[in-house]
């Protein structure tokens, strides 16, 4: 029996992000330690076991989309084979499979990421400068190219995303979108949020939208503001031809809408990117628990969510980060 999910903001939730692990063959210093603890593998939850908590989300919980997150997700083994499962929930609502990547393995797997019925990705590239993207992500840019390029040509659509922190890559920002431009890529920038493992985020360090978009429009002609959705995407039209986003989370929070949940590797759910603690849903799947059980605790959590997004003065210490939360 489907009912809807619904925190106690009257938002209802449609997105499920599901972290497939904490792992990552990058190291972005915002994201992840220099020399991370990687989760056990027995704590993981296993393909079939994401592929049942996918089953209970869509056809007991209502949700439309799942986005598989990391660390990165092709660096986990069965993740075609995960995807290839989750086309059997499309006749109960599951509207669109997708995936964040760092695109380094796709030169490998868009091809069958495509077969097993992934919809689209979004690819994580901060810097077009190679040197300095390897300064950032301390791996190659050309892998992340040859991904690129790979998943164009297996027909996937996708979406690039830039993290913008103020003193290391705001330089690349005309860069990166002059890049996108030129071959009709649709960007985004993402303002720098508080959930940083290097504890370095700070007011300053966000480059702003205002900011990212009087620069973008200094260079590239008329800013347009398209109308608005419940993606946390600002969208527009630069110079009357190129598509760009922004991702306001610091100076414009969009937490009214949120229609997301989040749930890790280990099974834990996070309905806010800045909840305090998870709730895990491993025990419980553990214990044996039968489906009624598991979908009543996800209720009475996402019931709790937190209104969202609160200006931090600095840095507020978080139970997890960004490579065992997923984004
Ligand atoms: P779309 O469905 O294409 O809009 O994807 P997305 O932008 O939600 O997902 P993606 O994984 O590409 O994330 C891009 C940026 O948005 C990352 O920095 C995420 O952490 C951030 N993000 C994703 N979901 C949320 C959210 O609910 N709240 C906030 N504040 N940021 C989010
Ligand atoms: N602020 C904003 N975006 C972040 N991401 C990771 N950490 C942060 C942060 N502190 C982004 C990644 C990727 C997506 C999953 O989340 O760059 O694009
Ligand atoms: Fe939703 Fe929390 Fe993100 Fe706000 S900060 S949009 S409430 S996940």
């Amino acid at each position: 029996e489907l009912r809807q999910l619904v925190d106690q903001h009257g938002r209802r939730k449609r997105k499920l992000r599901l972290s497939l692990t904490d792992r990552c063959n990058l190291r972005c210093a915002y994201c992840m330690p220099e020399h991370p603890q990687w989760l056990p593998r027995k704590e993981l939850l296993t393909i079939e076991e994401l592929a049942q908590m996918s089953r209970l989300f869509v056809q007991t919980l209502g949700i439309t989309n799942i986005r598989l997150t990391g660390g990165e997700p092709t660096l986990r083994r069965g993740v075609d084979t995960l995807v290839g499962e989750l086309q059997a929930l499309r006749d109960s609502g599951l509207k669109r499979i997708s995936m964040t990547s760092n695109a380094t393995r796709l030169a490998e797997l868009a091809q069958p990421l495509r077969e097993a019925g992934l919809d689209d990705l979004n690819i994580s590239i901060d810097a077009r400068d190679p040197a300095l993207f390897e300064k950032l992500t301390r791996g190659p840019l050309q892998p992340v190219l040859d991904g690129i390029a790979a998943t164009r040509a297996a027909g996937i659509p996708f979406k690039l995303n830039a993290v913008v922190i103020r003193g290391y890559n705001d330089g690349e920002i005309e860069a990166l979108a002059a890049w996108a431009f030129e071959q009709a890529l649709e960007l985004r920038f993402i303002e720098f949020m508080p959930l940083d493992n290097a504890q370095q985020w700070s007011r300053d360090r966000v480059v702003t939208e205002d900011e990212i978009l009087a620069r973008i429009g200094a260079r590239f002609g008329r800013v347009e503001k398209l109308a608005r959705g419940s993606d946390p995407a600002t969208e527009y039209v630069i110079g009357g031809q190129h598509r760009l986003g922004i991702i306001t989370t610091v100076s414009n929070p969009f937490c009214g809408s949120c229609d997301r949940v989040r749930l890790t590797a280990t099974g834990e759910l996070f309905p806010c990117l800045f909840s305090s603690q998870g709730t895990s849903l491993r025990e419980l799947l553990g214990e044996g628990a039968d489906d009624a059980a598991i979908a009543e605790r996800i209720r009475t959590t996402v019931w709790k969510k937190e209104s969202g997004f609160a200006a931090p003065r600095g840095y507020v210490e978080r139970p997890i980060t960004m490579h065992r939360l997923g984004g």
